[in-house]
């Protein structure tokens, strides 16, 4: 049972990292970051246009590993039409899931769940959270007036 989990987890993690969502370019951004794995070198592209405090469209353009795409991936799924405080909750959610900390919710996650594993192997805990980090250190500059320069995953 577990070992078919594992397939299907990681056939939903293969499908992102081939199709990912949200790969395309977003010309005049609300909202744009770029991270870093630095453990890889491998980076993202995030930008968002808002209208008033909701996500209105999102492109997301990783180049790293399967996880870090497929992570990506979900977050363009996840976040696309959900407000700025959505997001912020939902991020936290993530990171706990993938971290393996414990977390009070009753949010839906989705294909996301199958990134659950991922905190068996610290080393892809970072290529995981690659995106998300980058999507929130964008949005806390936001909030303090600040636009900035490049995140790197923690
Ligand atoms: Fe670079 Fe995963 S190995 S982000």
């Amino acid at each position: 049972m577990t070992e078919q989990l594992d397939d299907m987890y990681r056939d939903i993690i293969m499908e992102h990292y081939r199709y990912p969502r949200g790969h395309k370019e977003i010309s005049e951004p609300d909202l744009a970051n770029q991270g870093h794995n630095p453990v890889c070198g491998d980076v993202t592209e995030i930008k968002l246009t808002l209208d008033g405090d909701r996500i209105e469209d999102i492109s997301v353009n990783c180049v790293g590993c399967a996880i870090s795409v497929a992570s990506g991936s979900m977050l363009a799924d996840m976040i696309e039409g959900k407000t700025i405080s959505d997001v912020r909750k939902i991020a936290e959610v993530v990171r706990a899931l993938i971290k393996g900390e414990e977390i009070d919710t009753d949010l839906d996650l989705g294909d996301l769940e199958a990134l659950e594993g991922v905190r068996n192997f610290p080393v892809r805990i970072k290529c995981a959270l690659l995106s998300w980090t980058t999507l929130v250190d964008a949005i806390e500059a936001r909030e303090v007036g600040q636009t900035v320069e490049a995140s790197t995953t923690e």
